[in-house]
């Protein structure tokens, strides 16, 4: 059976960059495995009296179960405000509870980030490892992933016209493969 990696794009603009970065991942994946987009626009903002007073949304619902049969995860965050765009961050704090059943738990992952702007997401890129390290997700190190000026990497198709940056993409995608089954559990 393919494993089953989720990728997660930090945006819910119609025009974002990070989800066309997310389409052109999901056609990267090699043999064995299925990329799979995983949408975060529909989760309202984490109340934990939701959990505690059973009236988890069913959105949260459709959410975890989603993110507990995934293997795997990339995250392809752009930046806002030198770190994670909330709604990124809210998606890791519904997955995360209730206490003891987070969703994320052992998962390898990686972080793709991005930016129109030449520090490329670097303070999102981090912030996000930051909350990874404590949901225990196991993060690919190298190759560290910062794509600049995204406004100039897609042609009016959506596709990446720059071919060198398709190629580094593809090596992060293919360095993640071996990561994932250096870390993965299962
Ligand atoms: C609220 C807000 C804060 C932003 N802060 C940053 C920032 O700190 N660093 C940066 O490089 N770009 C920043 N930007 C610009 C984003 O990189 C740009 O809007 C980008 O297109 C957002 O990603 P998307 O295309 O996936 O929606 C910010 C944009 C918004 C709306």
């Amino acid at each position: 059976m393919n494993k089953v990696i989720g990728l997660f794009a930090g945006s819910l603009r119609k025009e974002s960059f990070s989800r066309k970065i997310a389409k052109a991942v999901a056609a990267m994946a090699p043999a064995g495995f299925e990329f799979k987009i995983i949408s975060l626009g529909d989760l309202p903002l984490y109340n934990q009296d939701f959990d505690d007073e059973n009236q988890v949304p069913e959105s949260y619902t459709i959410f975890r179960n989603e993110v507990k049969v995934i293997d795997g995860a990339i995250f392809i965050t752009p930046e806002y405000n030198r770190s994670v765009p909330a709604v990124l961050k809210n998606a890791l704090d519904v997955g995360s509870r209730p206490y003891g059943k987070s969703v994320w738990d052992g998962k390898p992952g990686a972080v793709f980030s991005n930016s129109p702007g030449s520090i490329s997401g670097f303070g999102a890129n981090h912030h996000l490892r930051q909350s990874l390290v404590f949901l225990n997700v196991p993060v690919m190190q190298q190759p560290e992933v910062y794509l600049t000026k995204v406004d100039e990497l897609f042609d009016e198709q959506r596709n990446i016209q720059k071919e060198e940056i398709r190629e580094f993409l593809q090596k992060a995608v293919d360095a993640f493969i071996v990561w994932f089954n250096k870390n993965s559990s299962q």
